[in-house]
């Protein structure tokens, strides 16, 4: 990598994000998404990644679920983008804002029904006493959406990281690793590497 100057990193994500979509027998949008709660406790989960560009990185969740109560406190989240075939690793870290509500309900309009309903249903990471109460509100949204289109519920929409630090990381025999971190400089990135 060394000598091939990407000197912009969506460029360079959307180029390995090809490969890993080429390669990677399982889903290459899957990452791991970092948020820190009110109380200062980090948390990490997976989400999917939807939507990448220059303005950031797009997931979509429920809005009342704990990862966005931490997205709307400190505004900052992390993500990493694991392809082993490919041997590369990919850290994104930044602030976080809301996808607009076009964008949301856009992307909810190409979901599947069931998955649409599901978000009306789920009351994400709270209690739920058994199976047969997620059935009953999945019911409970059928009946109330059978006919026509069903529309994106308020509580579920996306968020964009939009990044400060982009890292590219490949591994090499060794652990003679090549990393390359990008970090935002007003509207240019400036590059760096770093020893693995
Ligand atoms: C591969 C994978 C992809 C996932 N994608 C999403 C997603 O895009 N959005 C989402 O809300 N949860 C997704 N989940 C579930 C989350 O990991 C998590 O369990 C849930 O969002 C609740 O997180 P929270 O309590 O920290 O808010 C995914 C889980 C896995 C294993």
């Amino acid at each position: 990598m060394y000598g091939m100057a990407v000197l912009d990193p969506i460029v360079q994500f959307h180029e390995w994000f090809a490969e890993a979509q080429a390669t990677e027998p399982h889903d290459p949008t899957a990452m791991s998404l970092a948020t820190v709660s009110p109380d200062g406790r980090p948390s990490v989960r997976m989400v999917l990644l939807k939507h990448a560009d220059s303005r950031g990185f797009v997931f979509y969740t429920n809005l009342q679920s704990p990862k966005s109560v931490a997205l709307r406190s400190n505004h900052r989240g992390a993500l990493c983008l694991h392809w082993p075939k490919l041997e590369r690793q990919v850290r994104i870290d930044g602030v976080v804002e809301s996808v607009k509500g076009e964008e949301a309900d856009a992307y909810f309009a190409t979901r599947p029904r069931l998955s649409q309903l599901g978000a009306w249903a789920s009351r994400q990471s709270q209690p739920m006493a058994g199976r047969f109460e997620l059935e009953r509100e999945v019911a409970l949204v059928a009946a109330r959406f059978a006919v026509g289109a069903v529309p994106r519920p308020p509580h579920w929409s996306g968020w964009r990281v939009v990044p400060e630090q982009i890292e590219f990381w490949h591994q090499r025999a060794f652990r003679h690793h090549d990393r390359q971190r990008f970090t935002r400089d007003g509207e240019l990135w400036r590059d760096e590497w770093l020893f693995p």
